[in-house]
């Protein structure tokens, strides 16, 4: 039956960690996929997470199903986060959001409720973007295409390319935008960027789809959710993928949301029901333990403030490895202090890339992005070394 099948090849991304775990050399890192490390090279479990399942477990509450568009209280944290408790899209109700299976999770959601309303819209992803968007829109049916968005690492973003690629995208185009924190380059646009882009999409009718997988590991909660903000502003519908794998460490908890923008509450009654029939028909509903510790984190004052400042630590620790990359090699990687988020577009090549798993069992994505928040004080000189001996 299946003896024509052929192999599929490893995921760009998730694939590395199988390669990483074969590999026997005890001074190996990895900085292939998105993880947050701390400076002892663990991924940590946060102590207002701690907390929250302590209670958790202490209630002994019964496992039954959750409703098909997941916890209440946290569905209504998740907008308040994104656009702030007093936003007229959240007090007039303006939205829907959906627990959902991290922020691949909300995508899919996302990309098969678009696929229903617009079937024959095409989608554009950033060039380069994350590797798994391409393949989970064309996976619900869509053509995707991408808008210019990166020159190299010291020029950064190409905001007119990016604007006029985004005026020649026919109405009802679906644009997938990295709202902070772009994987893999690590650059963002500025604010006065991001009004010229919402802008464009408004004047264009564009549909916006909002990736957020990185809040509060560019710059803060709030800072990092200007895009989101100013979308929000313009009045209009639009949608957002969200994430708490990173700013939770909860990676294999799988709790992220999809939130959708509408006009009016009637409209979000209308819209969530389709939601759930998506919902249904993939997973039926999401897990209760993740999004039980997130909702019990950001709806109470202690835990909350205990996370906010976990959050910095882990932004003010990336920081800090930045600072050491660029130091350790030189005026040419400067630009690395100026990225955002995770990762940095490193400008290494393919081969490059290769010779540093080969030579010195460091893992990246062959598109040379590296995730600098897997450096630590102990293999920060190492990996420098590395780098600094593949682009001589
Ligand atoms: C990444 O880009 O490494 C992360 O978002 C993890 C993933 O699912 O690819």
């Amino acid at each position: 039956l299946f003896a024509a099948i052929d192999l599929a090849p490893r995921d760009p991304i998730l694939g590395l960690n199988e390669a990483f775990a074969a590999d026997k050399r005890d001074t190996k890192v990895n900085l292939g996929v998105g993880v947050y490390y701390d400076d002892a090279g663990k991924i940590p479990l946060l102590a207002a997470v701690r907390e929250a399942e302590k209670l958790r477990f202490e209630q002994a509450a019964a496992r039954g199903y959750l409703p098909i568009e997941g916890i209440a209280a946290y569905d209504a944290a998740v907008g308040k986060l994104l656009f702030g408790a007093e936003s007229p899209i959240v007090t007039e109700g303006r939205l829907v959001t959906a627990q959902a299976l991290g922020g691949t999770g909300a995508l899919k959601i996302g990309a098969d409720f678009l696929k229903r309303y617009f079937p024959a819209s095409k989608v554009l992803i950033s060039n380069p973007s994350w590797e798994n968007h391409r393949a989970l829109f064309e996976s619900a049916g869509f053509e995707v295409g991408t808008y210019a968005y990166y020159v190299s690492p010291t020029d950064g973003a190409n905001v007119a390319g990016m604007l006029a690629d985004l005026k020649a995208a026919a109405p009802q185009t679906i644009v997938v935008l990295h709202a902070c924190c772009h994987n893999p380059t690590g650059v963002d646009l500025t604010a006065d960027d991001w009004k010229q882009v919402v802008e464009v999409v408004k004047e264009r009718n564009l549909i916006a789809f909002l990736d957020i997988a990185y809040q509060g590991f560019g710059d803060g909660i709030d800072a990092d959710a200007v895009a989101v903000r100013l979308f929000a502003d313009a009045g209009i519908s639009f949608l957002v993928s969200s994430s708490f794998s990173k700013s939770f460490s909860l990676y294999g908890e799988r709790v992220g949301a999809l939130t959708v923008v509408d006009g009016s509450k009637d409209e979000s009654a209308r819209v969530l029901s389709q939601l759930k029939r998506v919902i249904r028909t993939n997973y039926s509903n999401p897990p209760t333990h993740g999004g039980t510790v997130v909702a019990s984190v950001l709806n109470t004052p202690e835990l909350r403030k205990l996370w906010e400042d976990e959050l910095a630590g882990m932004r003010d620790r990336i920081k800090t490895m930045r600072a050491g990359l660029a130091e350790g090699l030189g005026e040419k990687f400067a630009f690395v202090t100026r990225q955002r988020g995770m990762f940095s577009y490193t400008g290494l090549s393919a081969a490059q890339v290769e010779r540093l798993k080969e030579e010195f069992g460091i893992y990246a994505v062959s598109s040379g992005r590296i995730c600098v928040a897997a450096l630590n004080s102990k293999n920060l000189g190492y990996v420098v070394d590395a780098i600094g001996k593949v682009v001589a």
